[in-house]
Order: structure tokens, then sequence, then C-alpha cells
């Protein structure tokens, strides 16, 4: 019993996740896996991450892509999530500025990305399988009017390092550094399917809320993934004026798609890292982040698209969902 749980000590990696900044590659109305094809789709999203992302992507992105604008050169993936407006007393709106996680130096703008095995700290043991070329998901949904998925959250920023404290709406009162979205993905993968109709059923998700060990994979979705998140830092600071928000007391955030609870909040994924390295990392036991290859932060930021929309995302005066 002594030997065994000392075997299992010594298989338990150290730092059982990576954790990476993806400068912004583009903000457009564009949504290659909900509205393949669509141009422009119904709503604004920030993405981040390889230069093959365009309406109709498919196929092995890994292989396609020529740029990233994630920090870890060999991903090629895309991540995205809905944009953040400020509503004005008028009915007018604002697009909120986004920043980069401070941990992570000066990228512009983008998210931070996480894969982790089990948590932080173990790999449970357990075989982590990588995400296959054409392997796509979603988690959330715009039309969602009640916030009970425990991995959709947002943090009242009192500073540019709060961590905690989450809440599954927006903050009710004004944040001092921004507002921190959440997006937790589930882990646990069918085995067979790189996509379903809604975007989530070859899927199940264990998440419990924060990053915390994930629940154990049911037999219907039996292969542990990777658990993906990711958190998006929007600095909400210059509408912080309190003479600026409704008169009813109500808080002015929005989503792209004119949701002010923020229960809608949702986030997609689009594997594309080139050949077996994710999985290479998956399976290494002390997950350092110098395993895998890197670029500096300004070839990262450096990286972009052609816009295929061209509209005034900035601000607009009318409803929001047209945006
Ligand atoms: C979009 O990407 C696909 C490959 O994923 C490619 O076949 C297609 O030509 C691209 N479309 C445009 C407009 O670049
Ligand atoms: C609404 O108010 C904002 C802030 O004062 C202003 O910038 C914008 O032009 C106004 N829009 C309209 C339609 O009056
Ligand atoms: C947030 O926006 C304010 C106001 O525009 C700016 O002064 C500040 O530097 C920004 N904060 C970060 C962390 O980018």
């Amino acid at each position: 019993m002594k030997l065994l749980s000392l075997a299992l000590a010594l298989a338990a990696p150290s730092q059982a996740y990576i954790r990476f900044g993806c400068a912004t590659l583009s903000v457009q109305r564009l949504d290659p896996v909900v509205e393949p094809g669509h141009v422009p789709s119904a709503h604004l999203h920030q993405i981040v991450g390889g230069n093959a992302f365009n309406a109709t992507m498919s196929g092995d992105v890994g292989a396609k892509a020529t740029c990233t604008t994630c920090s870890f050169s060999e991903d090629f993936s895309n991540y995205w999530t809905a944009v953040m407006y400020f509503k004005h007393r008028n009915g007018s709106y604002k697009r909120v500025p986004q920043y980069p996680n401070s941990l992570l130096g000066s990228l512009t703008g983008g998210m931070t990305i996480y894969y982790l095995q089990q948590d932080f700290n173990s790999n449970g043991n357990t075989k982590i399988t990588a995400f296959k070329p054409g392997f796509r998901m979603t988690v959330g949904s715009p039309t969602t009017t009640a916030g009970k998925m425990p991995g959709l959250r947002y943090t009242c920023l009192q500073n540019i390092n709060t961590r905690g404290a989450e809440t599954n709406e927006f903050p009710k009162s004004a944040c001092p550094a921004g507002i921190m979205a959440i997006h937790h993905f589930p882990s646990c993968w069918d085995g067979t399917n790189l996509d379903s109709p809604n975007h989530q059923d070859h899927m199940y998700d264990t998440v419990k809320g924060a990053f915390v060990n994930a629940g154990a994979c049911p037999s219907s979705h039996p292969v542990r993934m990777p658990q993906l998140a990711f958190e998006t830092m929007w600095n909400t600071t210059m509408f912080n004026d309190k003479s600026m928000w409704p008169t009813d007391g109500s808080q002015p955030f929005v989503w792209s798609f004119d949701d002010s609870k923020g229960y809608g909040t949702h986030g997609d994924y689009m594997f594309g890292w080139k050949g077996d390295s994710l999985q290479k990392a998956m399976d290494s036991t002390s997950l350092v982040s110098n395993n895998l290859k890197t670029q500096s932060v300004a070839e990262a930021n450096k990286c972009a698209i052609k816009n295929t929309v061209n509209e005034n995302i900035d601000g607009c005066e009318m409803r929001l969902a047209l945006l």
C-alpha cells in the first residue's frame, strides 16, 4: 500500500496545466462553428489564435494556418467569445476595450487560455487525450436566461490581479479594474464525434466551477480531454462614472447579442495545434510550459487576418443584435 501511493505520487505532475496568452486576431461578426458560411454572423465576436480562421474553415486547422497570436507558436487553434458593450442612458452602445492578463506580458487584448489535465496539480493518473484535427465545441448559449453552469462566470476586478469571488451574472456595481469573463469547457468526449448538431452533445460537462478537480467521465463520454478554459479581461473603467449608469440602478454592460444579465455568455473552440504537439504536452508528467515552442510577444501581436465583414463595431445607435 505504501509503495503504491509512492508510485502514484511520483507519477503526479508538479504542474498539470499550461496557461498562455493569445492576442486579438480579429473582432468580426463571424462564427465558423455555429453559423458556418454566414458573413456576417448574428453577433460580434472577439477571436484569438491562428490565421486559418474564416467563415467556412474546416479540417486540419493546424496544417493550414501560417501564424498565430498565441505565445505557443504551434497552437493554431481558434478561441472566441462575444464582445462586451456599454449601453448609454440614451440607448446607444460603445464597445468595451480588452486588456491582456497582467501575468502574461504585453499582448494586444485577447485572452488567457488554459489547458488543465485534471486540475492545476494533477492529471488524476488518467491518460489525457488531446483533441483531434477538425474537433470543435461550444460552451454556453446566447439564448440561456438562467446562470446555471458553474463554469461560466464573472469576476469583478478590484485590481488587475483579483481572482475568485465569481458570479454567474454581470457584476451589479462598478468594478474598479474591469470585469473578467471566465469560460470553462467540458472535458469528457464521446470518443467518436468531432462535432454534434448543437456543438455540445459530443462532450459531457463535469465542470464544478473554478479550476477544481473535474468529475469522473460517464460511460457515454468516457474519454478524458484537457480541461480548456478562457479568461477575458474587459476594461470597463472608463464607464465607471455612476452618472452614466441607468437611473433604475441596473448595471449597464451587455454582450453583443444584447444580453444585460450575462447568462447567455458562451465560448467557441476550434482545435488547431500542429501535429501531435498538444498530445505530447498532455503526456508529459511535468507540464512545464517550456516543452512547447514559443514565440515573442511582438510575433504574436503581428499575426492578423483580413476583415471580411467591414462595419463599424466600436459604437452604434441601434439595437445591438444587429451588430
Ligand atoms: C476558408 O478556409 C478554408 C479551409 O479551412 C478554405 O478552403 C477556404 O478557401 C477559405 N475561404 C476563404 C474565403 O479564404
Ligand atoms: C448618447 O450618449 C453618448 C454619451 O453621452 C453620446 O456619445 C452619443 O452621441 C449619444 N447618442 C445619441 C444618439 O444621442
Ligand atoms: C483601462 O482603461 C483606462 C481608461 O481608458 C486606462 O487608463 C487604463 O490604462 C486601462 N487599463 C489597462 C490595464 O489596460
